[in-house]
């Protein structure tokens, strides 16, 4: 019968060990946030979105590729109408420091005049990229621009950022999962991890 060989291929694929977490996971030394902890914030500032944002229609902006997971979870705990758009930056090659050098790869397909811009970053380290993005964004004359970055690490700014929302201050040091890579790895982590230092010179 067609139905019963559909649904045993689907066993067939559902079921099964998680192999690419499990690739991943040998390479995290520690769990920084737990995806727990990564979601209940993101519940909590999402009731916050929602109430700050009532009666208006925000335009949400991920900036790629970083905040592609940040985006699909916080974007449904924000309980209004809204659109999404994306940008693609550049800012890091495939090592861990900064360049601060910025270039837009993919540019918005949204005009924002007049709109409610909440710019959504994965993470602000030196925050030149953020810096970079709000000046660049500003001269398109939205009615207003906030920020909510998932992650910000503490004291090593290197310029003065106004971010109205932030899940978490975390210590300087590289971080990988939920939207974060090391050189385009980690990615699909659901938690926030610390790489083993070996994990650095093998890949
Ligand atoms: P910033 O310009 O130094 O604030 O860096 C911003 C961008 O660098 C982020 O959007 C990330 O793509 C990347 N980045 C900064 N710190 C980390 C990290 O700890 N892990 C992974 N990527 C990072
Ligand atoms: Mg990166």
């Amino acid at each position: 019968m067609e139905g019963r060989v559909v649904l045993s291929d689907l066993e067939d694929t559902v079921v099964g060990p998680p192999v690419v977490a499990d690739e991943h996971d040998k390479d995290i030394d520690r769990v920084l946030i737990s995806e727990r902890e990564i979601q209940d914030k993101l519940e909590e500032l999402g009731e916050q979105i929602t109430r700050d944002y009532a009666g208006r229609e925000p335009l949400l902006i991920g900036v790629l590729k970083g905040a592609f997971v940040l985006m699909a979870d916080l974007s449904r705990h924000i309980h209004l109408p809204l659109e999404v758009d994306f940008m693609a930056v550049a800012s890091y090659g495939a090592a861990t420091k900064t360049s601060g050098v910025v270039r837009i790869l993919k540019d918005l397909d949204h005009d924002l005049e007049g709109r409610d811009v909440l710019l959504i970053e994965d993470i602000i380290d030196s925050g030149l990229t953020l810096n970079y993005l709000l000046k660049n964004l500003r001269g398109r004359r939205p009615a207003s621009l906030e920020v909510c970055a998932l992650l910000k690490k503490t004291g090593i700014q290197r310029v003065h950022l106004d971010v109205k929302y932030v899940g978490f201050e975390i210590p300087p040091d590289f971080v990988v999962g939920y939207g974060l890579d090391f050189a385009e790895n980690f990615r699909n982590l659901p938690y926030i991890g610390l790489l083993r230092p070996e994990a650095y010179r093998d890949i």
